[in-house]
């Protein structure tokens, strides 16, 4: 049979579509429609181009050119000439010879010679995703040498190529668009990580590192007066350095914190209380009742919303005294953390920006379907309160 008979010609064009659906970067699926149209229309030359919006090309792939001279070529070209136009009509262009159409501004000097040229916009709705251009029809048996290249006996583009290229833009526009919405997906997710480790590391780490500079502080005072309790400080600067070590790799990594498993949830919050207080002039104190083993991430984020709140009340407020207390709360736990300082207006707080702290409580106690309720009043102190469901 002819090589471009019905049925094997109607084989290459499956194989070339499912080839590209297959593609998931965009750029693999530009080449892939490249490769594909050169083929399908046996053609010396094709290339794709993808406009930006500053009258250049985002990306422009091509096939049938070498490495060495496309480098040779230079620069990407800008929209200008049959290109341009290509991007804004709507309709295919066939040319017997490129070169005598008067939009024609030459190329660069190593670019290759061509004649017979089909382009062909890709489309979605309204919008040009691209183009497609092939040059220089081969005949059948061509060698593919440049000597008779717009020479006498060339065919051109035909109209069955004209339809098959129309066939395979209307594909290249459904593949480059799943491809986009992926990457873009892929964006996105990246995006989530990012934040998730930004609140992670202010959460944890710098709140550790917080108070292990008010220890080393509290260490220095007391060197020469009480060399005994400043040895004692200093056993807790290094304690707070290898916490903080631990809750970095675990922010990293997407741990727990180690000491919920060790210890659970009470004994953990006892021990960060105690620390707390020694470290800092306000009295902080943690009482627990009834309290039982929670799901796993409940008890990680009543943890850090716990240390959030410890650590604004004791940054921000100017109290003497902080408590925090957890109890049982139907299958669940109620937590509190009351301070008696200054007091603030939540509503009045940016949460855009520099302020991380309510936030990220609230992003916490949403994410395990609990509740979050900050209540505070300029001269009255502040309560976080925090309540999860358990399991
Ligand atoms: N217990 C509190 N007492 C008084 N003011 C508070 C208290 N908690 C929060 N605030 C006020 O609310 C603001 C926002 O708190 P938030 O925790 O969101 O951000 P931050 O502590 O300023 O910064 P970050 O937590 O991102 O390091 C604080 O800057 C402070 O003015
Ligand atoms: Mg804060």
């Amino acid at each position: 049979m002819h090589p471009n008979g019905p049925c094997t010609g109607l084989a290459a064009v499956s194989t070339a579509l499912l080839a590209m659906s297959r593609r998931l970067e965009v750029h693999d699926v530009l080449r892939t429609i490249v490769v594909s149209a050169r083929e399908l229309l046996d053609a010396e030359y094709a290339a794709l181009g993808v406009p930006d919006d500053h009258g250049g090309f985002a990306q422009f792939v091509v096939d049938g050119v070498s490495e060495e001279q496309w480098r040779r070529i230079g620069p990407l070209p800008r929209q200008h000439g049959i290109l341009a136009a290509m991007l804004h009509d709507e309709g295919a262009e066939r040319l017997a010879d490129v070169r005598e159409d008067p939009r024609f501004g030459g190329w660069p000097p190593a670019h290759p010679e061509m004649s017979d040229f089909l382009g062909m916009p890709i489309r979605d709705g309204e919008e040009t995703l691209g183009a497609l251009f092939l040059a220089n029809k081969r005949h059948t048996g061509d060698t593919g040498g440049a000597d008779d290249v717009g020479g006498p006996g060339t065919r051109g583009f035909t109209d069955e190529d004209e339809e098959l290229l129309s066939l395979l833009a209307q594909h290249a526009a459904i593949a480059l668009t799943n491809a986009r919405l992926y990457e873009r997906s892929r964006e996105l997710t990246i995006a989530e990580e990012r934040s998730r480790l930004a609140h992670e590391l202010h959460d944890a780490v710098s709140q550790k590192l917080f108070s292990l500079r008010l220890t080393a502080q509290a260490a220095a005072t007391l060197v020469d007066r009480d060399p005994a309790r400043a040895k004692d400080e200093l056993q807790q600067v290094a304690a707070l350095a290898a916490e903080a070590a631990d809750e970095l790799r675990a922010a990293v990594t997407e741990l727990r914190p180690a000491a919920l498993d060790e210890d659970g949830l009470a004994a953990t919050l006892r021990d960060h209380v105690r620390v707390l207080d020694r470290a800092h002039t306000a009295h902080v104190t943690f009482t627990c009742d009834g309290i039982r083993a929670l799901p796993a991430t409940q008890e990680e984020a009543l943890l850090r919303v716990a240390q959030e709140a410890l650590h604004n009340a004791l940054r921000h407020s100017g109290a003497d005294r902080v408590e925090v207390a957890l109890t049982r709360h139907a299958a669940g736990a109620l937590l509190a953390v009351r301070d008696n300082g200054r007091g603030f207006s939540p509503d009045a707080v940016r949460t855009a920006g520099r302020h991380l702290g309510l936030v990220s409580m609230r992003d916490r106690a949403g994410g395990v379907g609990g509740r979050l309720d900050v209540r505070s009043e300029p001269g009255a102190g502040t309560t976080i309160e925090m309540e999860v469901p358990g399991g």
